[in-house]
């Protein structure tokens, strides 16, 4: 029914400016999640029984989950699943509550599919989330899917003492998580992408990893990353035991691009796509099979999930194309693959 109706909400959604109608969503999402997800899952439903599969260290419910950066603050944790979600990550959140950039600071570009953002990392910080997630497990409402908390530097950090920054969110949100998310790749924060180097990335992993105890780890990348820096990192990662990698973050190239409306920022959604797929490749083949990888970037259909679960994803995760194509899309996309029998059994 709340796909049904989509045409019309996209209407009115998109005549609201893009975060306005961001934030009015959430708003909405975390007044009511009860009755909306009701809702939802009566028309959405949850992913096939043989679609669940074991990965990076949790039970999925589905290989296709809800990217970063939507659900910043974790307001909506009970929503996400009933629009079929197989597993969902929340944050960036920081160690320190900040504003984040100037608005405007996000742009839909429905031409093309896409979005660029330069949202900064506008979050409540990671003590605040771990006081939402602490309620929600306490309260017997903690989702029967997977949580992953996504956490990156505080703006007034310096880099050099990033680690420390990492650290702390880890510590507040660790035993709450399902699994964490090491975001070095935002093109938000004024040199944090500097922060994939082997070394800075050495001390950032292995301070988060002291914190973490038995919540799994994974590292995030942007797709900017040469494939050379991406074999690096794969090669770090594997070495200081990390469950797994998210490749890709938003890019800050333009490519494939038609309508471009000369903003600064990441781009994603559809034109994302060809950089995230060879991107994603570089590192499912320097992995070769001794770390987990999530793709990332563009993905809209079952098609492009089908492609890199054969080619040796564990699971994938989208944003934009929720933006463009409504809240059907998951379950959607879920149905499709149990219909192609793609089921966790075949996969590696
Ligand atoms: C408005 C917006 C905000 C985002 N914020 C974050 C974030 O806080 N942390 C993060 O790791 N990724 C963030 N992302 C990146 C997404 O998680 C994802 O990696 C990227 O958008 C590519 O996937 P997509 O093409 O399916 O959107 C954001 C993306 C968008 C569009």
């Amino acid at each position: 029914m709340l796909n049904l109706g989509w045409p019309l909400t996209r209407r009115v959604i998109f005549s609201m400016d893009a975060e306005t109608a961001h934030e009015r969503t959430l708003g909405l999402l975390s007044a009511a999640p009860g009755a909306l997800g009701g809702l939802a899952s009566l028309t959405m439903g949850k992913p096939a029984p043989s679609l669940a599969r074991d990965a990076f260290g949790v039970r999925l419910a589905g290989p296709v989950g809800l990217a970063a950066g939507l659900d910043k603050n974790g307001v909506a944790i009970p929503f996400w699943p009933t629009l079929g979600f197989g597993f969902v990550e929340v944050g960036t959140v920081t160690a320190h509550p900040q504003p984040g950039n100037p608005k405007p600071r996000m742009f839909r570009i429905p031409e093309d599919g896409a979005i660029i953002n330069r949202m900064g990392f506008n979050n409540g910080g990671s003590e605040a989330l771990a006081v939402r997630l602490r309620a929600l497990r306490e309260s017997g409402r903690w989702p029967t899917c997977p949580v992953g908390v996504n956490i990156g530097k505080s703006k007034i950090t310096p880099l050099d003492e990033a680690p420390e920054d990492y650290r702390i969110s880890a510590r507040r949100v660790a035993e709450l998580a399902d699994y964490l998310t090491v975001n070095v790749s935002s093109p938000n924060t004024p040199g944090l992408r500097e922060l994939q180097d082997r070394g800075p990335l050495e001390a950032i992993l292995t301070a988060v990893l002291a914190e973490a105890g038995d919540t799994p780890v994974l590292v995030k990348l942007a797709p900017d990353l040469e494939p050379e820096a991406i074999a690096e990192v794969v090669d770090l990662a594997v070495e200081l035991g990390l469950a797994g990698l998210i490749a890709t973050n938003t890019t800050i190239g333009r490519e494939g691009l038609t309508h471009d409306p000369g903003e600064s920022g990441g781009l994603s959604g559809r034109p994302l796509w060809p950089l995230a797929r060879q991107r994603i490749q570089v590192a499912l083949d320097a992995s070769a099979g001794r770390l987990p990888v999530v793709g990332v970037g563009g993905i809209h259909e079952a098609a492009q999930v089908a492609d890199l679960l054969r080619a040796g994803c564990v699971a994938v995760q989208l944003y934009s194309s929720l933006i463009f194509e409504g809240p059907g899309l998951p379950s959607r996309i879920h149905r499709e693959l149990a219909r192609r029998e793609i089921s966790g059994g075949d996969l590696p």
